[in-house]
């Protein structure tokens, strides 16, 4: 499966440096969480392959300096479904599922798997502090904000708040405090 991985890096460095460090935090998330090894390294697999659907992006669109149109968005949406495919073959179901629908909201499928929720969490934050063609990453600290924000509508606030205990900064319920 990291054969997968590094053709990924062949097709899109970045992407691939991004794939390494969601999979080192999701596996931190789970390390945090309590999780039995199994389970930690299912979450470093998932986040490692999580975007490998993007291998049917063309770069010029994963590097595109500008907002996408809404047929390039469509192309960019597709790749939860490209990569489904292309480990359906061999992939565990739980490492297929993160695939498939890293992307799906908490709030309109509540019962989506525990490790489909956690590789989101990490995908979002490492999103929001990563630099883009398009704009500088955040700051941690607004990235946390931006979660916390997100919480139990688009992420999972129980998972959210797994990030912020292994990021090391305050609860999210009593950060109003
Ligand atoms: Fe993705």
């Amino acid at each position: 499966m990291t054969q997968m991985a590094s053709l990924l890096g062949e097709h899109d460095a970045g992407t691939l440096r991004h794939s390494w460090r969601v999979a080192r935090l999701a596996r931190t998330m789970a390390a945090q969480a309590g999780a039995p090894a199994a389970v930690r390294q299912a979450a470093g697999l998932a986040g490692l392959l999580h975007d490998v659907g993007k291998l049917t992006v063309p770069t010029a669109l994963i590097n595109k300096p500008a907002a996408l149109s809404e047929a390039e968005a469509r192309v960019m949406d597709g790749h939860t479904l490209s990569g489904a495919r292309m480990v359906r073959s061999f992939a565990p179901p739980d490492i297929l599922h993160v695939v498939a629908h890293h992307h799906d909201r908490f709030d309109e499928w509540p019962s989506l798997p525990w490790l489909t929720r956690l590789v989101s969490v990490a995908d979002s934050y490492d999103a929001l502090v990563s630099d883009r063609p398009y704009r500088a990453g955040c700051s941690p600290v607004a990235a946390v904000q931006e979660l916390r924000r997100v919480a139990d509508a688009q992420l999972d606030g129980t998972l959210v708040d797994l990030l912020l205990a292994t990021l090391g900064v305050p609860h999210r319920l009593n950060a109003a405090a």
